[in-house]
């Protein structure tokens, strides 16, 4: 099949992008950098350069493709950006893709969302927003919503606070149990569902493995060689003071504390518990090893 991934060689989309190629599908990667076309192609795929803010694009690269994939995300620095909405920028990026679906005549999406699409509390606004959007699609164009929960990547933001603070600091509970995932994971789900009937639209929860603040300090803290980590429960205020001084912009800040709210009362989780996956092969101990890399990197 011909299929369009967009998200470059990220996290999810390179491992996604190579197991489809292998597959024996014809896949086009979209990449807002030129740099990338070489790396694209070496991977076998036709690299398509552009942006998800250009609907026109958009079209053209959607155009002739049997199924598209399609995921939402600013340049890295956006959360910091004190010009930029974030919630509006995503939100029109899922205008886009709407537009562009509509318009090459593609009838087969697979869209990447999030825990917390249905319900859009905080940042999640953004995830609610776009798969809103993606429904308002003729019936005929089948959609399936992928929703991960929280990638272990994030947690690489512990590294400069473990380094000058000593401790994780955060407003999300040391004992609940929360479902973490690898990109690697949700790529395996995409690639086995893309081959699979689409049928109207359907919803998929992804996860790889269950822990609370207090093993994620554990586990983390004895890769690095620290095992007395701790995780230590901050206010919401003390977190959005945190992250004010950081640099992040504040509506950004205020929807990243807002969004940690029902994660850290499990409500976040409720639909996730009712529709609950097999959990994927990459637990938090395989990240752990990545993570003790990037500590021991980072000066
Ligand atoms: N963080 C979480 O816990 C979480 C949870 C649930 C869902 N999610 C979703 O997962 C997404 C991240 O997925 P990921 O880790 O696979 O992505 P990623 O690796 O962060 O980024 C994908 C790539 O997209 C390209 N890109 C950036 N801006 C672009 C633009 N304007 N137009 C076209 N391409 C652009 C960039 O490559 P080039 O430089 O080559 O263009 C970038 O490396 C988030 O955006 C969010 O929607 C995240």
């Amino acid at each position: 099949m011909k299929i369009v991934v967009t998200g470059s060689l990220g996290n999810i989309s390179k491992p996604l992008a190579t197991e489809l190629i292998q597959k024996g599908h014809q896949v086009t990667v979209i990449s807002s950098s030129n740099d990338r076309k070489a790396a694209i192609e070496a991977l076998g795929a036709t690299a398509a350069i552009g942006t998800m803010e250009d609907a026109d694009f958009l079209t053209h690269a959607f155009t002739r493709a049997d199924i598209v994939y399609v995921m939402e995300t600013l340049k890295s620095d956006a959360f910091f950006d004190h010009s930029l909405d974030v919630v509006e920028g995503i939100t029109q990026i899922g205008y886009n893709y709407k537009q562009a679906i509509e318009r090459s005549g593609v009838k087969k999406v697979v869209h990447l969302s999030s825990i917390g699409a249905d319900k859009g509390p905080g940042l999640l606004r953004f995830h609610y927003n776009v798969e809103n959007i993606l429904r308002e699609l003729p019936e005929d164009v089948s959609i399936k919503f992928m929703r991960p929960v929280g990638f272990y990547y994030v947690m690489y933001q512990f590294i400069p606070m473990i380094k000058q603070q000593g401790a994780i600091f955060s407003n999300n509970s040391l004992e609940r149990k929360t479902p973490w995932v690898s990109p690697l994971d949700i790529a395996a789900v995409i690639a086995e569902d893309i081959e699979k009937p689409f049928e109207g639209r359907t919803i998929r929860y992804i996860a790889s493995d269950e822990v609370s603040g207090r093993d994620i300090a554990k586990i983390l803290g004895e890769a690095i060689g620290k095992p007395d980590l701790q995780w230590m429960e901050i206010s919401d205020e003390q977190m959005l003071n945190g992250l004010l001084t950081a640099g992040m912009n504040p509506q950004t800040a205020e929807g990243y504390v807002e969004m940690n709210i029902p994660v850290r009362d499990g409500s976040l989780y409720d639909d996730f518990y009712s529709h609950m996956p097999v959990l994927g092969k990459v637990k938090l101990t395989d990240f752990a090893k990545d993570f003790a890399i990037a500590y021991n990197q980072n000066q």
